[in-house]
């Protein structure tokens, strides 16, 4: 099927769409712009670049969004924010709004996927969160089916009943086939997290439970050939960082 309809009227033959368009699904003919009848992915780079709103997309919402460009946030601001960013692991006993969840997931939602898959699907754990963690809870309690390296780990912590969620408000899987375009979601979201005044907890111990227990992936009820890749834990911070960290030096040379 061809998604892309190129209004004739309104086309004025500019080319735009065509010398962008990352798959050559479109051409030129008699001055106006035609779409082929199969190879595109719906990347809407024909869309956003047509001058004359000639193009719009079949099955998707084409709302006529103005682009706001990154250079409106001041790049040195940027790079403290994101440098200033760190992982939170206590949390004030206070519900995430709903516009807060709704940014953060579309957020995700405008993330690259490779090929313009668009196949990542977020899962709110909600009225299962505390079913979720105390079955991760028993899980590392008992310890036995966990890998060698965690196992030697959880015995040496106390796994209290918060021991994953640690009594935040607001937990998303992220989940999909493809580790990069789940883990660029990811990095979206805890962005846009942090913008909202919300701190992040990315948790690679949920997500090995999610691999250990199908008691665990029934409940959460994961879409077909998906993955949870991670898990994202969200709520108000309860705690304030003064400086930002060290790192280690840069690894990076130029061939
Ligand atoms: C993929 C991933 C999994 C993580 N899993 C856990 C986890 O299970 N428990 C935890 O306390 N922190 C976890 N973290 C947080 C890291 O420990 C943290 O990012 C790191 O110590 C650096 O601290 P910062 O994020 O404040 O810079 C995880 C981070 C990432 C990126």
């Amino acid at each position: 099927m061809n998604p892309i309809l190129i209004n004739e009227e309104k086309c004025i033959g500019c080319g735009l769409c065509i010398s962008d368009c990352v798959s050559s699904y479109l051409y030129l003919e008699n001055g106006k712009a035609h779409a082929s009848t199969a190879g595109c992915i719906e990347c809407g780079h024909c869309y956003a670049i047509c001058p004359q709103g000639a193009v719009t997309i079949a099955g998707y919402d084409c709302a006529d969004e103005p682009v706001v460009p990154m250079t409106e946030i001041p790049s040195d601001t940027l790079l403290k924010a994101m440098k200033s960013r760190r992982t939170i692991r206590q949390y004030e006993d206070r519900a995430v709004e709903q516009e807060k969840i709704d940014k953060i997931l579309e957020a995700g939602r405008y993330s690259p996927t490779g090929g313009n898959s668009q196949n990542v699907s977020y899962i709110i754990l909600g009225s299962k969160q505390a079913e979720a963690e105390a079955i991760a809870v028993d899980l590392f309690r008992k310890g036995t089916s966990l890998p060698r390296r965690i196992e030697a780990f959880a015995k040496r912590l106390n796994i209290s009943d918060d021991f994953f969620f640690k009594g935040a408000p607001l937990v998303i899987l992220v989940t999909g086939s493809s580790k990069t375009d789940t883990g660029l979601a990811s990095a979206y979201m805890e962005i846009m997290a942090e913008s909202l005044g919300l701190g992040v907890l990315f948790s690679g111990f949920f997500v090995t439970c999610t691999k250990l227990s199908a008691k665990l992936r029934k409940l959460i009820k994961l879409p077909r050939g998906h993955k949870v890749r991670t898990c994202m834990i969200i709520g108000y911070p309860a705690v304030k960082y003064q400086k930002i960290v060290p790192r280690k030096a840069l690894k990076a040379k130029t061939l």
